[in-house]
């Protein structure tokens, strides 16, 4: 039996965010070069949208290429871009139909030209989409994204569009890149580790961690399904007691 029957539809996520990890040591586990697990890692990226979609996540977060990535060694750098490129190129199509729109945050500055002109035509060729929305962590890092927010503050600071007094929670979530987004509800980090890797770590604030020791060239459908059970089985109680989660009235 599926997973999938025990989710109850009415809760689901509405964004979950994954930090796909273990593409190198399944491809090592095979006597291949990382390279062949990242390739291989394709499969996994497309099961996820598509299980994120039947079930009815609005927002899905995935963390291609941190800015930390760009230290690998050329030779797996140059493969990941030239994989980013043709995957989004060869999926286009099937997004469109499929309603899917997508997103891409990162410092898109530091991307090859020919990847930052490729997402950006396919992001605009899907942007009148509604159904699911892919976010794309390409060149991103939580670090790079919040000292560019404060930048960005103390330029309106000083431009007089703001005062000092209006920053707040929302006005900063505003100058993220993931502004008029949801903060994700579930993290998946896959292949065993139990790190966040500089990953959206303002937005991260509340939501709940599923590790799973799965390799995500391995990471299916199933393996989605299960995160999302797991997650139902929680009590968010955002620093609350469980009695007011349980009775919302209660004083
Ligand atoms: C982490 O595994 C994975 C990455 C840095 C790249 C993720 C890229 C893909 C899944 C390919 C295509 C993605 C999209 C969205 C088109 P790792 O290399 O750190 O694995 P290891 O920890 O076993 O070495």
């Amino acid at each position: 039996m599926s997973c999938i029957e025990n989710i109850d539809k009415s809760r689901v996520p509405r964004h979950v965010a994954i930090i796909m990890d273990g593409n190198g040591r399944w491809a090592a586990q095979r006597g291949n070069k990382r390279t062949f697990g990242h390739k291989h890692g394709v499969k996994s990226v497309r099961s996820a949208i598509t299980a994120a979609a039947e079930i009815g996540v609005k927002y899905l977060t995935l963390y291609a290429f941190s800015t930390e990535n760009w230290n690998r060694p050329k030779y797996e750098v140059d493969a990941l871009m030239t994989l980013m490129v043709n995957v989004i190129k060869a999926e286009a199509d099937d997004l469109k139909k499929n309603n899917v729109q997508l997103k891409v945050i990162g410092d898109k500055n530091s991307l090859p030209v020919r990847v930052c002109n490729e997402v950006e035509r396919i992001e605009k060729n899907l942007k009148n989409n509604t159904g699911l929305t892919v976010v794309m962590a390409l060149s991103y890092s939580s670090h790079w994204e919040i000292i560019n927010a404060v930048k960005s503050i103390a330029a309106d600071v000083k431009k007089e569009k703001i005062s000092v007094e209006d920053i707040s929670q929302d006005l900063f979530d505003h100058y993220l890149s993931t502004a008029e987004i949801p903060n994700p509800e579930l993290l998946i980090r896959t292949s065993g580790e139990a790190r966040l890797s500089n990953f959206l770590l303002w937005q991260l604030a509340y939501t709940e961690l599923y590790f799973s020791p799965v390799l995500w060239p391995d990471f299916g459908k199933e393996e989605f399904f299960q995160a999302i059970c797991d997650y139902q089985k929680r009590e968010r109680r955002f620093g609350m007691i469980s009695e007011q989660i349980q009775k919302p009235n209660l004083k």
